[in-house]
């Protein structure tokens, strides 16, 4: 690793507008956590920001929904979500907020700055408007069909099902989520940052002298960037934000993604008088833990405005995790469908370093993951109660008896015992580079690893039997199991800091250095440890079963909140009903567009030409077996391109509120091409 000076690290801001859930804690507060105990322990100079984002669209949606303030949605969550955190050992420097003092004036001082060096373009653009509430509609203030997939709920900045970024004049059908009526356009000035200007300047920065990023974040950027970087607006018309600091800018605020990473540097200097070393000098070392929704915002847009300002460094790593599902959906909290980071400690009192262990051995480090109560039970029996639980605990109550707690002299080493050794070392190695690696779940496996070898060297070597006949050979045994629980102590702490911190007090040591692991030195002969108690406990079936019934409750109560049907849409005459050009046909082939996650290229047969559609249905059938299905499509849907493919019309399907999809097919098999009237 290149040598810094000192260490910034940022985890993304969650919003404040609702608890936090395995999730979070899984794609960013984990390995954050992790990274920045480590390099605490390392002795080097860092420090860990993060706080409520307390601005942006959710928020005030959310407000409206409740009958009550942003402020007090924020408030609420702000506290419960600190709080969490802070009961999970999430050790952050700070936990500031967006809606703080010091962060309106350094957002503010930001924009004027850029402002005042001419890098914001100013435009004046129509944008939709609600006659009836009286308000410009931006970001999640407006829903329509998304042009790409015909999701009918897309929203302005984006559609959540086929996940394309979106402007709200994209949106077909555009309708107010206030007043639910029919936007007008309307004239507007807003502030744009031209990332254009900086696009040849990202793609070096980027795809030239960081090709070590993650492998996901990297392409991620690399499409963005192939696509083409535009203009950005970075002001919205809305009266939740922080104000546009310039003449003529009433009822405009900062763009929420323009002020909230700027959120990192406001809490930096709440922390220390000292931030701008931090934030400024090239041997700090900035690193920026996010789920994959924040790739582009972190590595594109915030980047381009620290440069645009030109003071600032730039993020050196950004290793942005996928995203972690539950149960095999989806996490969603809207859908209440999660494991809530507060609910689980009424559950599972004192059992967070269970959670925590379980979500970095599990991590979407690489792709999207699963999580199921069941791993969750299995990892905490089988691994951190039988593996390494056990091994401290023989280790602890055989030093006890034989010796009444005090660590004995080691007799002669021999070949085993050497080789044991060397491993201790090997293991805190093996831990060491796969952290720097942002490869935390080999990491965990790797500091795991020594506890699976203790537990080993004592199957081998049998104190208990030895003890009658060799008991200076137990002397060493004993010795060197005793060294490999205070090694533990020191390379599981950022994994699993409240057990480690109890073993701590068992061992009767303080906190260790990283580069005291890796030998057998660590405790002296003499030295007293007591014999310690069960450091984990089993979690036991019913606790588990409870965890699936709440879940399918859940469940339940989703699909009866779904309403039956959706209204009916406007009338239209017979003419145009005829206009459309529905038959059946028969596809063909069927094959999943590279890089795309819903859709898939079909051959279909209409009967009248073996044609190409590309519908978004990957994740509803089994790609192979769609070959030989009976459709229906319309065909003269004027042809699209969709991810370079062109697309000859449209495959009809059915789907229900819950998003399930089936194809609208012949009750009975009738030839390709017959018309559906
Ligand atoms: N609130 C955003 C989210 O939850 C993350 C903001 S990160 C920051 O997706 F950089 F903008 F602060
Ligand atoms: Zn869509």
């Amino acid at each position: 690793m290149k040598k810094f000076k000192r260490h910034l690290v940022t985890s993304a801001l969650p919003y404040a507008n609702g608890p936090i859930h395995i999730g979070h804690l899984a794609g960013v507060y984990v390995p954050s956590d992790i990274y920045t105990r480590y390099l605490r322990m390392r002795g080097a100079d860092v420090i860990s920001i993060c706080g409520s984002d307390e601005h942006g669209v959710p928020i005030t949606l959310k407000a409206r929904k409740e009958g009550i303030t942003p402020q007090e949605v924020v408030d609420r969550y702000h506290e419960l979500n600190k709080k969490a955190f802070n009961d999970f050992g999430i050790s952050f420097d700070i936990y500031s907020r967006t809606s703080n003092k010091i962060h309106y004036e350094t957002a503010s001082q930001f924009f004027r700055k850029l402002y005042e060096q001419g890098e914001f373009i100013e435009k004046s653009t129509n944008q939709y408007y609600d006659e009836e509430a009286g308000c410009f509609l931006a970001d999640r203030y407006i829903t329509g069909i998304c042009p790409y997939c015909g999701n009918e709920n897309a929203y302005g900045d984006q559609c959540e099902k086929c996940g394309t970024s979106l402007s709200p004049t994209d949106l077909k059908n555009p309708r107010s989520t206030i007043s639910g009526s029919a936007p007008v356009m309307r004239e507007t000035l807003h502030w744009y940052l031209p990332l254009d200007k900086y696009e040849q300047w990202i793609r070096k920065w980027i795809l030239e002298e960081h090709t070590e990023w993650k492998t996901n974040v990297y392409g991620q950027c690399k499409s963005w960037l192939d696509q083409g970087l535009q203009p950005r607006a970075v002001s919205r018309d809305l009266d939740w934000g922080v104000p546009v600091p310039v003449e003529g800018a009433d009822g405009k605020v900062l763009y929420v993604w323009f002020d909230a990473p700027i959120g990192y540097i406001s809490a930096t200097k709440e922390l220390t008088p000292d931030w701008e070393k931090y934030w400024k000098d090239p041997e700090s070392r900035m690193i920026h833990f996010i789920g994959k929704d924040n790739i582009v915002f972190h590595c594109i847009i915030f980047p381009a405005m620290l440069k645009a300002e030109g003071s600032y460094i730039l993020p050196d790593n950004v290793p942005a995790n996928e995203f972690l599902n539950l149960e095999n959906e989806k996490i969603s909290t809207s859908r209440n469908w999660a494991v809530w980071l507060h609910e689980y400690l009424v559950d599972f009192p004192g059992k967070q370093d269970s959670l925590r262990y379980a979500l970095c051995a599990s991590a979407p480090e690489t792709k999207d993951n699963d999580f199921t109560w069941k791993e969750y039970q299995a990892r905490n029996n089988n691994e951190l109660v039988a593996i390494l639980g056990n091994f401290i605990n023989r280790t602890l109550v055989l030093t006890n008896n034989y010796y009444k707690g005090e660590v004995p002299s080691p007799a002669d080493l021999n070949e085993y015992d050497r080789s044991t050794i060397d491993s201790i070392a090997a293991c805190k190695s093996g831990v060491e580079s796969n952290i720097e690696a942002f490869r935390f779940r080999q990491a965990l496996a790797e500091a795991m690893n020594l506890a699976r070898l203790g537990n080993k060297y004592l199957a081998d070597t049998e104190p208990w039997k030895v003890i009658k006949t060799d008991p200076d050979r137990v002397r060493t045994i004993m010795y060197i199991s005793l060294q490999i629980t205070a090694n533990l102590a020191i390379i599981l702490e950022p994994f699993l800091p409240f057990s480690m911190d109890t073993l701590r007090g068992w061992l009767n040591i303080t906190p260790l250095h990283w580069d005291d692991a890796g030998t057998a030195k660590l405790l002296k002969p003499g030295h007293k440890v007591s014999s310690g108690e069960l450091m984990f406990s089993k979690v036991e079936d019913e606790e588990i079963e409870r965890q699936i019934k709440k879940l399918h409750a859940t469940r339940k109560a989703n699909e009866e909140a779904v309403p039956v049907a959706l209204p009916q849409k406007e009338d239209v005459s017979f003419e145009d009903f005829s206009r459309m050009d529905i038959r059946t046909a028969t596809i063909i082939e069927a094959e999943k567009v590279v890089k795309t996650t819903k859709l898939v290229k079909l051959k279909v047969d209409t009967g009248l030409d073996i044609r190409t559609i590309v519908s978004g249905i990957a994740e509803h059938f089994i790609v192979e077996e769609l070959p030989g299905r009976h459709i229906s499509v319309i065909m003269n849907l004027a042809p699209r391109k969709i991810k370079g493919i062109e697309s000859k019309g449209m495959v009809l399907l059915a789907e229900d509120a819950e998003g399930k999809m089936t194809f609208m097919v012949p009750e009975e098999p009738i030839k390709n091409g017959s018309p559906v009237k």
